[in-house]
């Protein structure tokens, strides 16, 4: 297998990984990427079998478990109880839990909400330049889930700096101080949660808190811990990265005078999430000695999916570094696949459809008045801002 090198926080990669996946990809099915220590998958079909491959899972095989540095306690507790670092059959349990409230039924009847949200939105936007990130992109995801999960919006600017502080533990830049503000966020955001939990026992709603408050009261099907972790998981994971797919296809459509409008709305959703996804890399372990692609894998072995550069693979995609909303919709891994395929994706799509279509038709000389730079922050690929001018 041949080795590859590249720093994830040089700052040519961080602007535009795809010539390394590209260079990456040619070497075959995977490579070793020295500055990871790990094995990566490149190609489309290396990244699909492995993420569907059950000898393959999120949780840390029992033998390399470690109890962690004390320092980070309440970061690590909450990933000990999050269905996200979960296997069957505790991810089964989890998992039925929370896929209710994603069902297609349930999400369409956020629309409307979703709508609004995002014409208020573009009625306050200035005349002046302004980070259509900061005002826009981020607003849309996190108020729809403060009201998908039952939390207060008045919390978001709380929730903003909590998430992306227990998110910044996943980023290649990660140092000391990183692990001391994820440690203090997740204290924080802990027991805020535990105090709305109490709160919220008697004021029952139709609202995901609800129904997660009434499974642990239950006493079989979750945990107090649990019922954290996964208000945490969705509450961060309901915005990050949708935030971020949003920034990055306005950046996309603007920076190639693309008019959104020509198009249809899935096409042109699925081609922003294919062409420049907002997480670029998750890993799984092997639970048994598995041969694939050539390789053979050794229980405990972690790999590296590589999500972008799966998205990139010209046997898949032809001209696969053009941007092309009118090519036939083929499957990308932006949302991953297999057990843990993201239980947002059809909330994250119909969010980014009803924002691009309102922000375009309302504002169709949207255009940038700033270059905009992506956030040293590899596995995670979202820009700083974004400045624009109506
Ligand atoms: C464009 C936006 C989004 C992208 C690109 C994205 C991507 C992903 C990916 C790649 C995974 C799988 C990780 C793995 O296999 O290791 C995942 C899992 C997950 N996502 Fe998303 N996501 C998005 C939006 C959302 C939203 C809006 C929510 C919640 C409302 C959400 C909740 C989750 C949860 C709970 C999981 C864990 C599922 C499990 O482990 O079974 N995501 N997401």
């Amino acid at each position: 297998m041949k080795t590859v090198f590249q720093s994830p926080v040089e700052p040519g990669f961080v602007q535009d990984p795809y010539p390394f996946y590209d260079k990456a990809r040619a070497y075959g099915d995977l490579v070793y990427w020295e500055d990871y220590n790990k094995i990566a998958a490149v190609s489309h079909r290396a990244v699909q079998v492995l993420l569907k491959d059950r000898r393959f899972g999120r949780e840390v095989p029992a033998e390399l478990q470690r109890s962690g540095p004390a320092h980070l306690a309440p970061w690590l507790n909450v990933e000990a109880h999050s269905l996200l670092e979960a296997e069957p059959p505790r991810h089964t349990r989890l998992r039925a839990l929370v896929t209710r409230a994603f069902t297609s039924r349930a999400i369409s009847a956020l629309e409307p909400t979703i709508r609004d949200l995002s014409h208020n939105l573009i009625d306050n936007f200035p005349d002046t330049p302004f980070d259509l990130l900061d005002a826009f992109c981020t607003q849309v995801p996190v108020i729809t889930i403060c009201r998908l999960l039952g939390v207060p919006e008045e919390m978001s600017p709380d929730l903003l700096r909590w998430s992306h502080a227990m998110v910044a533990m996943y980023q290649a830049s990660r140092t000391r101080e990183t692990e001391d503000i994820a440690a203090t966020a997740a204290r924080d955001f802990t027991a805020f949660l535990s105090d709305y939990i109490e709160q919220r026992r008697t004021d029952p709603q139709d609202d995901l808190i609800t129904r997660l408050i009434a499974a642990e009261e239950d006493g079989e099907k979750l945990s107090h811990d649990e019922l954290v972790a996964t208000c945490i998981l969705l509450l961060n994971a309901g915005h990050e990265a949708t935030v971020h797919s949003l920034g990055n296809g306005v950046k996309t459509l603007l920076q190639l005078g693309l008019d959104p409008r020509a198009h249809a709305i899935d096409g042109l959703v699925e081609e922003i999430l294919r062409y420049d996804p907002p997480l670029h890399m998750f890993t799984r372990y092997a639970y048994q000695e598995v041969e694939l692609f050539g390789h053979t894998f050794k229980r405990g072995d972690e790999v590296a999916l590589l999500l972008g550069a799966a998205n990139r693979d010209p046997s898949v995609w032809a001209e696969p570094n053009r941007f092309d909303a009118t090519r036939p919709i083929v499957t990308n891994t932006s949302f991953g696949g297999g057990l843990h395929f993201c239980v947002g994706a059809p909330l994250a799509r119909l969010e980014m459809r009803i924002a691009l279509t309102a922000l375009f038709d309302r504002c169709p000389n949207l255009r940038l008045t700033a270059q905009p730079e992506y956030s040293n922050t590899y596995h995670f690929h979202g820009l700083t801002r974004l400045m624009v001018q109506v």
